[in-house]
């Protein structure tokens, strides 16, 4: 490598004449933004100073980081001339590039989240080097979540939970409750991020509902990671029992309207059974045990030890 020795030790002699000095220089776009599936750009271009007339790129490598001090992995690369090994969706964004197009951008044809990162782009022209690393930032949009409730058959006056989904999304982003009057209720919720091997988030949210506390409608979004709503899903509450006045239902009152209706009978048999047994028992004049259901069993137990 004598050659490019001379380079190096003769570039800032030109540098400081500023006579007939050519300087190279890759400009890039420091962050760009790549959608998940899409055609991502990364863009660069070398700049020379006028005087150099007809500069000629030599060699191109566009390399992926891992770390801001490594050599990086090699996606694409030109020499002598022609392609260098570039790897499998990866390739120059100016169709039909050659060596005498300033433009040297990156194109990932197929955009997926492990190509965020930082990327450097290493240039030599026939005039001088230089490299920059630039950015690749990933994003994927949140599916429209869907909400369900556990029990699926709400019971009016029991506590339930609705879970919202939303999947197919990165970076991870947030899920939050709001109420048709837009009163927040994220605080009852209990979101879980899964990141699937692809690397996309599933966001699961849990929002526990009090029984004979709750509103009509709930309405589940899902916020990206940069605060921007990316869809919501309403949740209609079944409606109040027909006896409830005004649609908003709470605690005692309502339920003594609404226990009639079924229950009475009910209790009246359970009841008259109760005092049936009662009676009888207090005619048992023999027995002599007030609590007689627990201690069955094991009477009954005592009686085959016995036997
Ligand atoms: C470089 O080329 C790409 C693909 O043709 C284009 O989208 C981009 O705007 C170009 N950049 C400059 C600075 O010319
Ligand atoms: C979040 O959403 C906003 C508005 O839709 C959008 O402008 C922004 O780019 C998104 N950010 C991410 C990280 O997805
Ligand atoms: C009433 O009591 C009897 C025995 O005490 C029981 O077999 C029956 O299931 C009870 N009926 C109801 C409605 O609880």
């Amino acid at each position: 490598m004598a050659s490019s020795g001379i380079i190096v030790f003769i570039f800032p002699v030109l540098c400081i004449c500023a006579v007939k000095s050519g300087f190279v220089k890759v400009e890039c776009k420091a962050e760009n933004v790549g959608h998940y599936g899409q055609q991502s750009l990364l863009e660069c271009v070398v700049k020379t100073s006028s005087d150099v007339n007809d500069p000629n790129i030599r060699m191109v490598a566009w390399k992926k980081l891992t770390s801001p001090e490594d050599e990086g992995d090699l996606v694409l690369g030109f020499k002598r001339g022609k392609l260098d090994e570039p790897k499998r969706g990866y390739r120059f964004a100016e169709p039909s590039w050659n060596g005498k197009n300033m433009n040297v951008s990156l194109l990932i044809t197929n955009t997926a989240v492990a190509d965020e990162g930082d990327y450097k782009c290493i240039v030599i022209t026939d005039s001088g080097d230089d490299n920059m690393v630039t950015t690749l930032k990933v994003q994927a949009k949140y599916s429209v979540p869907t909400v369900y409730s556990i029990p699926e058959k709400i019971v009016p006056n029991t506590d339930s939970t609705l879970v919202c989904e939303s999947h197919g999304g990165y970076p991870q982003g947030t899920i939050r409750w709001f109420d048709e009057e837009k009163h927040e209720w994220t605080a009852s919720s209990k979101m879980e991020a899964k990141q699937s091997d692809d690397g996309l988030f599933q966001l699961t949210s849990r929002l526990s509902l009090l029984g004979g506390s709750t509103f009509s409608k709930y309405t589940c979004a899902v916020f990206n990671a940069s605060g921007g709503k990316e869809d919501e899903k309403t949740f209609e509450m079944p409606p109040p029992p027909p006896s409830s006045l005004g649609g908003i239902v709470y605690d005692t009152p309502h339920m003594i309207v609404v226990m009639p209706a079924g229950t009475i009978l009910l209790l009246t048999i359970l009841f008259s059974n109760f005092s049936q047994s009662g009676i009888r028992e207090n005619l048992n004049l023999n027995q002599p045990d007030p609590s007689p259901p627990p201690l069955h069993p094991q009477k009954c137990i005592c009686n085959l030890c016995n036997h």
